[in-house]
């Protein structure tokens, strides 16, 4: 559990919080590329961090995020023209382009210098390997964008996904920290099935790993501070006297990575980045990626089918309005209990949404009994709060914001003799 003041510190992150100065001293994976298609198309409404923003693809391909509000009469941007390198409000015609800057405003005379003094909140942007980045923060020269491997390989663009939570981001993220709790949601009640979809397997795991999940309901937890934030190892002890290791890091300030499989080659890797739009709603970058074999177009769509059996709700231009699924709180997640899974909820994002989201929108910690197997939660938690205020308090750097190498790490399974040194027999694997 937490006391009210921790849990108030570590879930509320808009403008002037803790937790907010935090998450805006790190570069924030804030679009897919391909939210936001086209040159000149139309802009999108997207909500960060407690923030109203707009963001725009311009004329030469340049992304622009900005306040949504004009800085002359705070008419919504999003009703602007995109032309010609800039976004044209089009209350009176001011005109910006990417760095905030007015660049027209015709309803002035040519003569008169207002225009200078005139600024429209923005944030830098770089988009790389179909992932558009963002800088909140208050340094005038961002820092390095962290090296990730699966967003460092032009010819290799994973497949990337939302998974939209009604919900505040931390209790979100905690589900993804949360290893025991795949023998239970995740599970079907058939002996070798351990889909969630029929013919596909759940993100994340490869289909040898899953019966070595299932085999041990109590897994054992070692956790440790590193570098870059935390990473656990879960052990499950295995019939023939081994013992089966899930190895997955916390990387700050919201990314997670599970699987990794048990072999070098044919595995992939899924993450996430667990990003608030607000205290109340998350909107999570989901990644999946196959280190030197892109997933062909048909592994795609597969990819898409096992996330979203029921569909999305009729898109609409608020932000995530595109991400909104039909299976949600209000109809049980179309839950049913007679079909043979454990939660009775088809799809494994859909079943980690139904129990995060029944916290409330923001979870009370208070009212938690934590036990050994949370340790990992506990943890995080730690680092979360510990960071956010020696950085309030002392303005001390957060781990991994000067330090983008630190973020090529992979998460692995591993099965191994008993007594072993998990870290150390994972070491290199673990690094890219
Ligand atoms: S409100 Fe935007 S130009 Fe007037
Ligand atoms: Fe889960």
């Amino acid at each position: 559990m937490l006391n009210r003041d921790d849990n108030e510190l570590l879930t509320r992150m808009g403008p002037g919080t803790a937790m907010g100065g935090l998450l805006r001293q790190y570069w924030i994976p804030a679009l897919i590329s391909t939210e936001l298609p086209e040159r000149d198309g139309a802009p999108l409404r997207v909500r960060l961090l407690g923030e109203d923003l707009i963001a725009f693809r311009t004329t030469t391909g340049t992304v622009g995020i900005v306040d949504e509000k004009c800085p002359h009469r705070t008419a919504s941007l999003f009703f602007g023209r995109n032309e010609e390198n800039g976004l044209r409000c089009s209350y009176h015609g001011w005109k910006f382009d990417v760095a905030g800057r007015c660049v027209d405003m015709p309803n002035e005379s040519p003569q008169c210098q207002f225009r200078e003094k005139v600024r429209l909140r923005s944030y830098p942007c770089k988009e790389r390997n179909g992932v558009v980045w963002t800088y909140m923060g208050p340094a005038a020269e961002p820092p390095p964008l962290p090296e990730f491997e699966w967003n460092l390989a032009p010819d290799n663009i994973p497949f990337l996904w939302r998974n939209y939570r009604a919900c505040n981001w931390v209790q979100a993220l905690e589900g993804d920290i949360d290893s025991s709790h795949i023998n239970y949601l995740h599970r079907t009640l058939e002996g070798d099935d351990h889909s969630t979809v029929p013919g596909h397997q759940l993100p994340g795991y490869t289909k040898e790993q899953l019966p070595l999940v299932h085999a041990d309901a109590s897994p054992e937890l070692d956790v440790r501070d590193t570098e870059f934030g935390v990473v656990y190892g879960t052990k499950r002890a295995l019939a023939d006297g081994h013992d089966y290791w899930r190895i997955h890091p916390f990387l700050f300030p919201f990314h997670t990575m599970v699987g990794g499989g048990i072999r070098e080659g044919e595995v992939s890797f899924n993450g996430k980045a667990w990003i608030p739009m607000d205290d109340r709603q998350t909107l999570v970058l989901e990644w999946q990626f196959r280190p030197g074999k892109p997933w062909t177009n048909s592994e795609r769509e597969g990819l898409t089918r096992v996330r979203n059996p029921w569909g999305f709700l009729a898109a609409t231009s608020e932000a995530a309005g595109a991400w909104k699924p039909k299976a949600c709180a209000r109809n049980d997640y179309f839950m049913d209990r007679s079909s043979k899974l454990f939660c009775g909820i088809l799809s494994n994002p859909l079943q980690d949404a139904a129990v995060q989201e029944s916290m409330g929108t923001v979870c009370d910690r208070t009212l938690e009994h934590l036990g050994p197997a949370d340790a990992m939660i506990i943890r995080v938690r730690r680092r979360l709060l510990q960071a956010a205020r020696a950085l309030a308090e002392h303005g001390t750097t957060p781990p991994g914001v000067n330090r983008p190498e630190l973020y090529r790490v992979r998460p692995v399974g591993a099965i191994l003799p008993p007594g072993a040194d998990w870290m150390a027999a994972s070491q290199d694997r673990r690094h890219v």
